[in-house]
């Protein structure tokens, strides 16, 4: 059974994590708790209990869009940056790749945001994927391009409210 958990240094004592791309299997032994520790990352772990092992992680911050920048996403130019909350960091270690274990990861990040939203306000939330693969990921769950970066996905606070809005009942 896969269960998200905050991020806890011993969780990694556990087993290696890895997938596939270095900087980040790097980035979540070396930087995922200094960034806790500053309040800077919140980092989350999909942990496999039976194996013992982290299947996934994700960790976000906030983060503030330039006028230009935002232009492209919400489509009419503003005159001051727009508050967003950042995917930074989101891997899934090869074994589970495939599996539904990325959107799984992503929906949780995306309820927690959805709760967040009702007491801090932000108009996005972006990502910078790594490379066309992770953003034919974000697209698959929903997400849209930025306009003019090809590789920056964004998804409005207003989408999220949507995508999770309770079912109505019939
Ligand atoms: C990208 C990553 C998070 C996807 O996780 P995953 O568990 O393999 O993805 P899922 O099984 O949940 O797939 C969800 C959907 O995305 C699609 N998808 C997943 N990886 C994809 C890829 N490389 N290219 C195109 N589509 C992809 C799946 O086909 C699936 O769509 P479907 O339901 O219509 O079939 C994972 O491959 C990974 O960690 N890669 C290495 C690290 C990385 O690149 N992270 C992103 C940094 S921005």
């Amino acid at each position: 059974m896969l269960i998200a958990r905050p991020f806890t240094p011993e969780a990694l004592k556990l087993h290696p994590f890895s997938c596939g791309e270095q900087e980040l299997d790097e980035w979540l032994v070396q930087y995922a708790g200094q960034n806790e520790r500053k309040n800077n990352t919140r980092t989350t772990l999909l942990l496999d209990e039976r194996a013992g092992r982290v299947a996934g992680y994700y960790s976000m911050r906030t983060f503030e869009l330039q006028a230009a920048d935002a232009e492209s996403a919400v489509g009419r130019s503003r005159g001051y940056p727009v508050p967003a909350v950042l995917i930074a960091k989101l891997a899934v270690d090869t074994d589970y790749q495939g599996k539904g274990v990325g959107r799984l990861l992503l929906f949780d990040a995306l309820q927690k945001l959805l709760g967040a939203a009702d007491s801090v306000g932000f108009e996005l939330v972006v990502v910078h994927a790594l490379h066309e693969d992770a953003a034919c990921f974000y697209l698959k769950c929903g997400f849209r391009r930025f306009l003019d970066h090809d590789l920056s996905l964004f998804l409005t606070t207003k989408d999220l409210r949507v995508t999770f809005a309770p079912a109505n009942p019939s």
